[in-house]
């Protein structure tokens, strides 16, 4: 496999999870009523799947790599672009939590924050996603040698085995803190 392989497949799920947030937008629009259960879900999976494991593996390993090759000017321009819109949408998610915060305590008006900010991430999602799939994964492939790509898939699964581990030492760390 090709280590743009796992990315792919983990696209799939995130594509999932956005349409999940589209039904429950149409709910909030609907009943202007947020709710803070499915938001906390959605959050905790764009944060710890989508970002830290997803992102993760594209900046931390598939970028790092690539910005040891001679990339062409079209190439390092969409990763940069690339880069940016990870950074956009931690920002947007950290206001989402925000506005949900507010919700919770009682300002019912924030729902309409929360619909913008979640509608924000579920029109962001596909258009990142189809920009990796479509333009960026296949032809940077290309840069690196079968042994090259073997090497990062194997690390991609260092990667995801490390932070699971790290994210559950953190949990009970933070329950035992309590
Ligand atoms: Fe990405
Ligand atoms: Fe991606």
């Amino acid at each position: 496999m090709m280590p743009i392989g796992p990315l792919m497949i983990e696209h799939r799920l995130i594509e999932k999870m956005i349409k999940l947030m589209e039904e429950e937008i149409e709910k909030m629009k609907k009943f202007s009523k947020a709710n803070p259960l499915f938001i906390d879900t959605a959050v905790d999976f764009i944060r710890m799947y989508a970002d830290k494991t997803h992102h993760g593996k594209e900046e931390d390993i598939l970028f790092r790599e690539l910005k040891n090759k001679q990339l062409s000017p079209n190439h390092e321009k969409i990763m940069d672009e690339l880069i940016e819109e990870h950074v956009w949408a931690r920002t947007i998610v950290g206001k989402l939590v925000d506005a949900k915060e507010h919700y919770v305590k009682g300002n019912i008006s924030a729902v309409k924050k929360v619909i913008d900010l979640m509608s924000e991430l579920v029109k962001f999602y596909p258009e990142h996603i189809k920009k990796e799939d479509k333009q960026f994964f296949i032809p940077v492939m290309s840069y690196f040698s079968t042994e090259e790509q073997e090497k990062m898939l194997q690390e991609f699964w260092e990667f995801d085995r490390t932070l699971i581990h790290e994210k559950y030492k953190k949990v009970v760390d933070q329950l035992s803190n309590k």
